[in-house]
């Protein structure tokens, strides 16, 4: 019987279920949300209209748009008594964690929050929307001992967010690449942490457990958490002229170099070129060139020795940063695009649901007899 098992390990080339969200295509490098390729919608939509396309299958007519718009705006806000307990969070505390908890409460709060009916859940998706980048800002300024800004209606997601952190928003060519990342992040098929929540959702537990989990899925570097340390990957090295040495000696060592690699995408990831374009106009806008040089020769050395390509983590991870994010933002950042994308596959799951429990192989020690305690 065990010889017939074959064990995929980390379920790599495992067809899971079927989902109409999105189409990873490693094979000609390209990923599309409901049959839009990711490229485009960066560059011709606003975020908010990808969001409203991951959860209702459409993109919007502007109608449709101002009433999304609508809904989200004025669903910023979080009540006073999750802005205490912000307040009261570990000061030290990384912002998944805060996010994590955040989500959690908002969940504790919603008196709907065992109906899993689609509309009901598109309702929770749109507030969760709305309220996550209140939670992460609010939980920015409290940890900076700076006052906490309340949202603004007349304002964007994306330009609400800066005004929410900095008290300002930035020019456009900042707004546009934070927006553009945003979108690349929203949405990929069944990665760990939409797994995690389509694990979750398939329990038939509620809409914000599953995207709690996702959250702490999320936060392992070995998927979101990527961003951030490739940004202290990039402080550490600090000058170009010290990169090709810095791989080549982290290459012999044989460590694992963030931002680089992929399980689906062996031939590079199909977002990179989109975000590298609007990493490098920020540079040059910033006036701040030096991230992008370590980050060409880094990403041209590991091409030379190993043949493996940047994710979409490498360029985001420095654009954040010229963006004025601290690093342990970049996840939580992640995690206010990525909501979109685990609300589509949740709610997916839920309308056809099977529970979702594999096997394992077992390989322990064979059937023995208990010994008493006095024996042992
Ligand atoms: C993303 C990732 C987990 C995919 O891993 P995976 O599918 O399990 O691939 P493997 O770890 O089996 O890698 C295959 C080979 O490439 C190497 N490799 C893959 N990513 C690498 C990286 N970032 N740096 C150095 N070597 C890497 C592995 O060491 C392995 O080499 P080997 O066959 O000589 O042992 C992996 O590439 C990684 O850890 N990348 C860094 C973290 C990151 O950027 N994550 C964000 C993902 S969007």
């Amino acid at each position: 019987m065990s010889e017939q098992i074959v064990v995929k390990k980390g379920l790599e080339g495992v067809v899971a279920d079927s989902s109409s969200i999105s189409k990873v295509m490693p094979e000609i490098n390209s990923l599309t949300y409901k049959g839009y390729p990711v490229q485009d919608l960066a560059e011709n939509c606003r975020f908010e209209e990808v969001a409203y396309l991951l959860f209702n299958g459409e993109l919007p007519n502007a109608k449709e748009l101002a009433n999304f718009e609508q809904m989200e705006r004025e669903s910023r806000t979080i009540s006073k008594d999750l802005i205490s307990v912000i307040k009261h969070f570990p000061k030290k505390a990384h912002p998944m964690d805060t996010v994590r908890t955040g989500v959690s409460f908002l969940g504790m709060e919603d008196e709907r929050i065992w109906d899993n009916s689609t509309p009901v859940n598109k309702d929770k998706a749109i507030k969760m929307l709305a309220k996550i980048p209140t939670i992460i800002a609010a939980d920015y300024r409290a940890r900076n001992n700076l006052e906490i800004i309340a949202p603004r209606k007349d304002l964007s997601f994306s330009e609400n967010f800066f005004s929410m952190c900095f008290g300002e928003v930035p020019p456009t060519e900042v707004v546009r690449a934070f927006d553009v990342s945003l979108t690349l992040y929203a949405e990929h098929g069944f990665n760990a942490s939409t797994f995690a929540s389509r694990v979750i959702s398939s329990t038939t537990s509620d809409m914000y457990s599953a995207v709690v989990g996702a959250i702490g899925a999320l936060k392992g570097p070995l998927h979101g958490g990527a961003n951030e340390q490739v940004m202290h990957m990039l402080k550490e090295i600090d000058d170009p002229a010290k990169a090709r040495e810095w791989m080549l000696t982290a290459l012999k060592e044989k460590r694992k170099i963030m931002g680089f690699g992929h399980r689906v995408y062996r031939n590079g990831d199909s977002r990179v070129p989109t975000m590298k374009k609007y990493a490098q106009g920020l540079g040059k806008f910033k006036g701040e060139p030096k991230w992008q040089e370590i980050s060409d020769i880094l990403e041209a050395t590991m091409e030379e020795q190993k043949q493996i390509r940047p994710n979409l983590d490498f360029p985001a991870g420095p654009a954040y940063y010229l963006m004025g994010f601290d690093i342990d933002m970049f996840t939580p950042i992640f995690v206010m695009s990525r909501i979109t994308g685990w609300a589509a596959h949740i709610i997916e799951q839920t309308e056809n649901n099977r529970l979702i429990r594999p096997l394992s192989q077992y390989t322990g020690p064979g059937e023995r007899k208990v010994t008493a305690l006095s024996a042992r």
